[in-house]
């Protein structure tokens, strides 16, 4: 795999204007675009349709979690909006995933969260997943995967231990990446591109490293020559 198409884009804008902007000065030094819970929740499907047309894949991060009806359907909604890949919550239970995967069909991969980036051991336990993050994230990886999720997103720190929960085939998606230096802000499990990519991570999720950088295609090019060198 191309470095450069390891490298997603997360394109975490309030509205089209401003993200489109960014979209094109960066989709030619990345493998994929992610449109995600702000700029859907303001421009709807058009941005996904916009997105797609820089010619990159879509990565369409609504992280579902809801019943499985109203996720199948919300799955076919999404679909035909172009995007390539679609995010639910692997804790939305088995039959959530599965009905996710019938309502996407076969031109979209159905990527199972399994334990937020931003989430740390406290938080967890405040939820009810008392024990190391990495117990959850496994328990849920095999979940999604027996239920038909084409692939995984997890945090850097878990991928190796998700790797060898399900072998080769599910791509594996890890936010939480922050080369050396960059800020962390509200992410607790993270890493640098290179250790992700070392660990086991396919394609890596950049949002604010790159969105905020002063320039973005330099910081976009300077992941993929740390990740060139990995494996
Ligand atoms: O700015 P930053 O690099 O932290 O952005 C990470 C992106 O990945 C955000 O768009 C966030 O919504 C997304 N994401 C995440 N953790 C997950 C799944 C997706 O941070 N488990």
């Amino acid at each position: 795999m191309d470095p450069q198409d390891r490298i997603c884009a997360a394109l975490d804008f309030a509205t089209w204007p401003e993200a489109s902007a960014f979209a094109r000065a960066v989709a030619p030094a990345v493998g994929m675009l992610k449109v995600g819970l702000e700029l859907f929740a303001a421009e709807g499907p058009p941005a996904v349709r916009a997105a797609a047309a820089l010619g990159r894949p879509v990565f369409l991060d609504l992280k579902l979690h809801d019943i499985p009806n109203t996720v199948e359907g919300a799955a076919r909604s999404a679909a035909a909006s172009g995007a390539a890949l679609l995010t639910v919550h692997a804790s939305g239970g088995p039959r959530m995933v599965e009905a996710a995967v019938r309502g996407a069909g076969a031109r979209v991969r159905i990527l199972a969260v399994t334990v937020l980036t931003s989430l740390d051991e406290p938080q967890l336990q405040r939820i009810g997943l008392a024990g190391p993050a990495e117990q959850a994230v496994v328990r849920l990886a095999r979940l999604a995967v027996e239920a038909g999720a084409g692939g995984l997103v997890c945090s850097p720190l878990e991928v190796a231990a998700v790797r060898a929960a399900v072998g080769p085939g599910p791509l594996l998606v890890v936010p939480g990446v922050r080369p050396a230096g960059a800020a962390r802000g509200d992410q607790q499990r993270v890493a640098t591109p290179a250790e992700a990519v070392r660990a086991g991570a396919d394609v890596l999720v950049l949002g604010r490293p790159l969105r905020d950088a002063a320039d973005p295609v330099a910081a976009a090019r300077a992941v993929a020559a740390e990740i060139a060198g990995v494996r």
